[in-house]
C-alpha cells in the first residue's frame, strides 16, 4: 500500500481535551503533558486558551519556554483582547474559532452572519500583523452551509490564513459525509484543510480518517480521545488506521503511543477503558482457546499489529475459554515444567474456576500448581 501523503498531527489535548467534564489539568501537569506529546512527534500542539485564567497564561508560557520541536498553538475567539492574551504568550499561532450554523451564530453568539465574519477577518488581520501563524475553524461547520464555509474560507485566504478547518462539533458526520464535505471544499480553496471531528456518535475516528483521504492535511486529535462530552478522535486511532490501513504516514512515534497514553490518564485522572483498542489492557489480551492456539503458531492470525508496535504488551488469559496450548505457552513463558498428569489436573482447576466466573492470574496460577504438585513454587 503505497501513498505519499503524510498527515499533520494537532494535538488538542491540553484545550479540547481539557474540556472533558470534571478536569482541570494543572500548570504543571500541563508542561509535562506538552513534553510528551513532543516527544510523541506530534506537530502542532494546542496548549490551552490564554484569556481562561493567569495559570493557563503561566502553562503556556511555560510550554513556549521550553522551545520544543511542535508548533505552540492557542485557542482564541476572534476578539482582539484573546489575541493580546495569546501575544502575551509569545505562541507560534493562533486557533482562531467563530461558529458558522444558523443554530450557533442566532441562539448563541445572537450575531448576524456578516457580523461573525467581519470579526473573523479582522481578527486573522491582527494576528497576522503580529506576525503569527492563524489556522481559522469554522465551529459546528457540519450543520453550516457548505457554500458558506467555502465563501468563508476563499475570504479569509485573501487575509493570508495559514489552515482552515471544519469542526463537526457534534459529532454528526458519518464517513461518507465527512468524505464529501471535505471534498467539496477542498476542490474550492488553495489553504490546507484541517479536520476536527468529536465522537458523540463513536465515529471521530473513522469521520476523521475518511477526512483525510478525501483531502484534508491535518486532523485534530486528542491523547484517550479526552474532550467534551464523549470525546474527540483519539490519536492512536487515527494514526494507525491512516497508517495501517491507508499507507498514510505521520511524524507520530508509534512505539510511545501507549506510554503516552497511560501517563496523561494518570496526570488527568480518567482511566483508560480496558477494550480501547491501540493502547487498552485488552487490546492485545487472548483467552480463548482457538485463539491462543493460533496465536502461538503465528501472532498475525488473531493480531492486525504487533503489540510492541504501539507499546503495549500481548497477554495470554487463563480462563474458560481457554485451550491445552494456552496453558502450556503460559507454563512455558513463566518456566513451569509439569509432567501430564500434573498438566491436566492444573487445567482442569482453570477450567473449574473459570465456570466460576474468575480468570487465573499469574499468582492463581502458581497457587494451583504448588497445591497440585505439594511444594510452594511461588
Ligand atoms: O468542537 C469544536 O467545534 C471545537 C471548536 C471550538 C474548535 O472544539
Ligand atoms: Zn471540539
Amino acid at each position: 500500500m503505497k501513498n505519499s501523503k503524510k498527515v499533520v498531527v494537532f494535538d488538542t489535548t491540553l484545550r479540547d481535551g481539557e474540556q472533558t467534564p470534571s478536569i482541570s489539568i494543572t500548570p504543571s501537569n500541563k508542561l509535562e503533558i506538552a513534553m510528551e506529546l513532543d516527544k510523541l512527534g506530534v506537530n502542532i500542539i494546542e496548549a490551552g486558551s490564554p484569556i481562561t485564567s493567569k495559570g493557563e497564561r503561566e502553562a503556556i508560557k511555560q510550554i513556549i519556554n521550553q522551545k520544543l520541536n511542535a508548533e505552540i498553538c492557542s485557542f482564541v475567539r476572534a476578539l482582539p483582547l484573546d489575541i493580546d492574551k495569546a501575544l502575551e504568550c509569545n505562541v507560534d499561532s493562533v486557533h482562531i474559532v467563530i461558529p458558522t450554523s444558523e443554530i450557533h451564530m442566532k441562539y448563541k453568539m445572537k450575531k448576524s452572519k456578516e457580523e461573525i465574519v467581519e470579526s473573523a477577518l479582522n481578527s486573522i488581520e491582527y494576528a497576522k500583523e503580529h506576525g503569527l501563524i492563524v489556522e481559522l475553524s469554522a465551529e459546528d461547520a457540519t450543520r453550516s452551509e457548505s457554500d458558506f464555509l467555502i465563501e468563508l474560507f476563499k475570504t479569509a485566504e485573501e487575509y493570508k490564513i495559514d489552515r482552515a478547518c471544519i469542526c463537526d462539533t457534534v459529532g454528526i458526520l458519518t464517513p461518507d459525509k465527512s468524505s464529501l464535505l471535505v471534498k467539496k471544499i477542498v476542490e474550492n480553496i488553495k489553504t490546507p484543510l484541517s479536520i476536527h471531528c468529536h465522537n458523540d456518535f463513536g465515529m471521530a475516528t473513522a469521520n476523521t480518517v475518511a477526512g483525510i483521504n478525501a483531502g484534508a492535511k491535518e486532523c485534530h486529535v486528542t491523547v484517550n480521545g479526552l474532550g467534551e462530552r464523549a470525546g474527540n478522535a483519539p490519536i492512536d486511532e487515527v494514526v494507525m488506521t491512516l497508517d495501517k490501513l491507508y499507507g498514510i504516514k505521520s511524524d507520530i512515534n508509534h512505539s510511545q503511543l501507549s506510554k503516552t497514553s497511560r501517563l496523561i490518564s494518570k496526570l488527568v485522572k480518567v482511566p483508560i477503558p480496558a477494550n480501547k483498542s491501540i493502547v487498552g489492557e485488552n487490546a492485545f489480551s487472548h483467552e480463548a482457546g482457538i485463539h491462543v492456539d493460533g496465536l502461538i503458531k503465528n501472532t498475525s492470525t488473531y493480531e492486525p499489529i504487533l503489540p510492541e508496535e504501539v507499546g503495549n504488551n500481548r497477554k495470554i488469559i487463563l480462563g474458560k475459554h481457554s485451550g491445552k496450548s494456552a496453558l502450556k505457552y503460559k507454563l512455558s513463558l513463566m518456566n513451569i515444567g509439569l509432567n501430564n498428569k500434573e498438566f491436566n489436573q492444573v487445567y482442569d482447576k482453570v477450567k473449574a474456576y473459570g465456570d466460576l466466573g474468575k480468570y487465573i492470574s499469574d499468582i492463581d496460577l502458581k497457587t494451583i500448581i504448588s497445591e497440585i504438585k505439594g511444594v510452594n513454587i511461588a
